[in-house]
């Protein structure tokens, strides 16, 4: 009776933990795709920018899909709209300039209706760099009037010299009450780039948490796969033992 006894705990300790597994991966496959959705629409392209320098050097890099998020008069609609609009990488050019503790891109689109530029600013005492400006111009068709903005006192994408800056995740920038940039799939390096090449990449806070959820996930099921094989070797040590007492 005992031996049978111990049998029947193991398997209800085995069911159990398996049932535990399942509502943890359950829980965790919501979690993705109650999370998904919400970032899909129109998401911009990636675009490749690169700004050299009077040698010929590529002395800043960005690889990224932007999204102008900006309030204007709209023509067509007689009033003032908040509008989302892409920037299409196939008809941007890139230009800019590089200094010892300044960098700029400067993002034009097709015919010049739209300038964006981003100066970026090195802290020579510490090593680090930040995007600090960024200034926008936009004459689009439908705009009454043509849109500026821009912020100088801005604190966004910090990385440290010789590295790249990157963030998978989407962020926003905010320059103005009137525009926002989503920034999709970053990586930027506006100092120390050397040969073409993004320098080893500093990944934004927002990734890190992002990656943090898999692993626990991932801990909790090896941890159980362990108890589960712990309980399955001592369960059939104790049926064994029961066996030879019979
Ligand atoms: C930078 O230089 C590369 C080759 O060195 C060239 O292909 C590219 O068009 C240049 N980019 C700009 C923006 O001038
Ligand atoms: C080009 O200029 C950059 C600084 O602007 C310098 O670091 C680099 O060594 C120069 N490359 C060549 C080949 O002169
Ligand atoms: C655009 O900006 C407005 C105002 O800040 C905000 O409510 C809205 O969620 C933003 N939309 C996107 C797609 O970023
Ligand atoms: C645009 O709206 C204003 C007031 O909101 C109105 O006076 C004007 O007639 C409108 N214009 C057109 C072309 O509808
Ligand atoms: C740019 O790409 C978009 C889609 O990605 C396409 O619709 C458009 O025709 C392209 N424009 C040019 C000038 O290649
Ligand atoms: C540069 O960094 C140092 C050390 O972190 C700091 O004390 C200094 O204020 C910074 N300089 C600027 C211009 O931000
Ligand atoms: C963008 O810059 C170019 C060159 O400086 C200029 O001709 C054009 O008018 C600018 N566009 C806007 C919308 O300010
Ligand atoms: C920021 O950019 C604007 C537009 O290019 C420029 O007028 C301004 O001087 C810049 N501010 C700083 C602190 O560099
Ligand atoms: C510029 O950006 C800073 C920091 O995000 C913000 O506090 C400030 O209100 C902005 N200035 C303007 C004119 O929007």
């Amino acid at each position: 009776m005992t031996q049978i006894g111990a049998v029947q705990s193991w398997w209800l300790g085995v069911t159990l933990q398996l049932i535990l597994a399942g509502v943890l991966l359950q829980g965790y496959a919501a979690a993705q795709t109650t999370a998904a959705p919400h970032k899909e629409p129109m998401r911009p392209e990636k675009g490749i920018y690169v700004v050299n320098s009077s040698n010929g050097t590529a002395c800043l890099l960005a690889s990224m899909g932007l999204q102008l998020n900006i309030t204007f008069n709209s023509v067509s609609q007689n009033k003032t709209v908040r509008n989302i609009v892409n920037l299409q990488p196939n008809v941007t050019k890139s230009s800019g300039s590089c200094d010892a503790d300044t960098a700029s891109l400067r993002l034009s689109t097709d015919s010049e209706k739209t300038n964006l530029t981003f100066f970026f600013s090195l802290n020579t005492t510490s090593n680090k760099y930040h995007l600090s400006n960024v200034s926008l111009s936009a004459a689009w068709p439908d705009m009454k009037e043509p849109v500026s903005a821009d912020n100088s006192s801005l604190d966004f994408l910090r990385g440290t010299l010789g590295f790249s800056y990157m963030c998978r995740e989407q962020q926003t920038l905010t320059v103005s009450p009137d525009l926002s940039i989503n920034t999709f799939q970053v990586q930027v390096q506006p100092f120390g780039v050397s040969g073409d090449q993004f320098g080893a990449a500093e990944e934004c806070q927002l990734d890190e948490d992002d990656m943090l959820i898999p692993i626990i996930v991932g801990a909790a099921l090896a941890g159980l796969v362990l108890i589960v094989l712990l309980a399955y070797l001592i369960g059939r040590k104790r049926s064994h033992a029961g066996y030879q007492t019979i």
